[in-house]
């Protein structure tokens, strides 16, 4: 157990193991973005925000903010948070951490009778996971006005526009410019590093150098759905074996650029629909979402190349036919604040605890927000590297460590950041 933290550990703990309960009870842990579990979840966080002196409102692109006015608010703000949405059968930290650690960030503080200059704001960012209209990052795309027209139009399988969507949660779509800030200062992200290094090492916290750009793409194949036991198979039009042979070419050529290249690139096929899904029909259509990460975007874009290449040569063999790939969403890779950064070293330094750099290979809404302000993203150890799934675990002192280290940063940003810049800090 970490010694003398200051703030209260097992309040913040009984905030994350309050959202895990909040799942649906037959896929632990579920809580998709727009669901009823979903609004229960930010109802119990606005109840909690309430109790914490914060004052709470949903922006236009579905953002829960609570918020703490500064001893001088015409500074600023210094906000902090995650999301509380979670992938289907994914776990409890990730994203929840973060916004349960804004929150204690800001009891702490008013625990200490400290009130800072800046005002605070902790975000709990509406659907960070892929959502089923098939985008990510909807309410941190939001808050730095890249939530366009043409993604409002996506529509979830029931039929639902995300436009119609984002109004049920609070949102308003017609009004999107005004969820854009330019008021933020500096913004702060716990997260789970959902991966190995930190507990591989024994390193107590990851502070994060970079966060990988994702891109989206959807490929599809139509073909002909035919009976299964007496089409030949000289006549078949099977988009499924098109479809399979594209997964794993996407395999194949992401080992290749992965070699090849300096920074980090990796590719994923998530997504395979199959039409009609049934075992005695020749699969007449098929959908494929291609998901690939990179800090190097040259690197995408000769993937994407070969993909196109080879996904059209896979449909003539199979005599079906190709549509264009169609990019669903693209984020450029991100530097994290080396000011940001440092704080957070600093503030690990204080504590007595460890601390590494690491790049993230997960996207995070600090990624966005890193377009309005200076970000940073700290990164506590989870068990064995499991995330995305019901496994998932981080221990009590290790998010309150990473709390505790926020907290510090905070403070510290708080007092250098209400300083007018100096020439040399210009130059820095
Ligand atoms: C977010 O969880 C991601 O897909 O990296
Ligand atoms: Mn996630
Ligand atoms: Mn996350």
């Amino acid at each position: 157990m970490k010694a003398n933290l200051p703030l209260d550990a097992d309040r913040l703990w009984s905030d994350v193991m309050a959202l895990a309960d909040i799942t649906d009870p037959a896929r632990p842990y579920t809580r998709r973005s727009f669901t009823a579990l979903f609004l229960e979840g930010r109802e119990l966080l606005v109840k909690r925000f309430a109790e914490a002196g914060l004052t709470t409102h949903i922006d236009t692109a579905g953002n829960l903010i609570g918020r703490l006015d500064g001893t001088n608010p015409a500074l600023g703000v210094i906000a902090l948070g995650s999301h509380s949405d979670t992938v289907p059968s994914g776990g409890r930290f990730d994203g929840i951490a973060g916004v349960a650690t804004g929150l204690e960030v800001v009891r702490a503080l008013r625990d200490a009778g400290i009130r800072l200059a800046h005002s605070i704001e902790v975000v709990d960012f509406l659907a960070e996971e892929p959502s089923e209209y098939g985008l990510s990052c909807v309410g941190s795309r939001g808050m730095v006005g890249l939530l366009d027209g043409k993604m409002l139009e996506l529509t979830e399988p029931g039929g639902e526009k995300l436009r119609d969507a984002l109004r049920r949660v609070g949102g308003d779509p017609d009004r999107l410019d005004t969820a854009r800030r330019d008021d933020i200062r500096a913004f702060l992200e716990l997260h789970i590093e959902q991966g190995i290094v930190l507990e591989s090492q024994s390193i107590d916290l990851g502070i994060v150098t970079s966060i990988v750009g994702i891109r989206r793409i959807e490929v599809i194949f139509d073909g002909a759905a035919d009976h299964a036991g007496t089409t030949p198979l000289g006549l078949r039009h099977d988009a499924l074996v098109a479809a399979a042979r594209t997964v794993a070419s996407v395999r194949d050529v992401a080992e290749q650029l992965a070699a090849e290249t300096s920074g980090y690139f990796v590719a994923t096929v998530g997504i395979l629909n199959v039409e009609p899904n049934a075992s005695n029909v020749v699969p007449g259509r098929c959908r494929l979402v291609i998901d690939v990460r990179t800090t190097h975007l040259a690197t995408t874009a000769r993937f994407v190349e070969i993909i196109d290449r080879a996904s059209t040569e896979h449909a003539v063999a199979a005599k079906v036919t190709r549509a264009a790939l169609t990019t669903l969403s693209e984020g450029s890779p991100v530097t994290c604040d080396p000011v940001l950064r440092d704080a957070l070293h600093q503030g690990a330094q204080s504590l007595g605890l460890s601390a590494t750099d690491l790049a993230s290979g997960a996207g995070h809404d600090a990624a966005f927000m890193s377009r309005i302000c200076p970000s940073a993203m700290i990164f506590v150890p989870c068990r064995n590297g499991k995330s995305h799934a019901p496994e998932e675990w981080s221990d009590r002192d290790e998010i309150a460590a990473g709390a505790a280290v926020m907290l510090q940063a905070l403070k510290a940003l708080d007092r250098s950041l209400a300083r007018p810049a100096t020439s040399s800090d210009e130059t820095k």
